[in-house]
């Protein structure tokens, strides 16, 4: 196998390693934001909900995907499970509008890494991007859902850049910034 196939392959393992890890993250934010919507905002819950199993069907996807490819699912799991608890709790009770948001803000963050990853993987992995293209449709209706909710606020920005600079974090962190740089040169 030549240098390229091995970064190559190399690449993939830490795309699939990083979405198996954010749907995780994007599980327990939705289970949390259900359990104070329970609450809090009942009318929410059965749409919350639709989104929850899409994400777990998201994340068994990816985790099938990266055993075919003999990968290893994400080292900092725990970071991506307890992130995403306490980012959908602390959404939750800020407020109806704080879960929009929230959700806003890591919706568009994933579909900005979906859509860089499909670009790569048509030269190297058909079947994976069009595994990828298809979770991509429903992450999509899941930031359509938000974006159409939020109403203006002064809190709307700051909150959203420090979810999506987090959630930035996080991905950087689990892939030591593998999926960056090949973001970067896809530009
Ligand atoms: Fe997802
Ligand atoms: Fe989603």
């Amino acid at each position: 196998m030549t240098k390229i196939d091995d970064q190559v392959r190399q690449t993939i393992a830490r795309i699939l390693k990083v979405n198996h890890a954010g749907e995780c993250g994007a599980i327990r934010i939705y289970a949390a934001q259900i359990f104070v919507a329970g609450w809090l905002y009942p009318d929410l819950v059965p749409e919350l909900r639709t989104f929850l199993l899409h994400e777990k069907v998201h994340c068994q996807a990816f985790l099938d995907a990266l055993n075919i490819r003999k990968g290893r699912p994400c080292a900092a799991m725990s970071l991506w499970s307890t992130g995403g608890t306490l980012l959908g709790l602390g959404c939750a009770l800020l407020g109806r509008n704080a879960i929009m948001v929230c959700t806003q803000a890591v919706e568009q963050t994933v579909h900005r890494h979906l859509q860089a990853q499909i670009a790569f993987l048509s030269d190297h992995d058909e079947p994976l991007r069009s595994l990828i293209e298809s979770i991509r449709v429903q992450e999509l209706e899941h930031l359509d859902y938000a974006r159409e909710r939020i109403k203006p606020s002064f809190v709307n920005a700051p909150l959203c850049a420090f979810i999506e600079a987090s959630t930035e974090i996080v991905i950087w962190l689990s892939t030591q910034g593998a999926v960056s740089r090949m973001e970067k040169a896809l530009r």
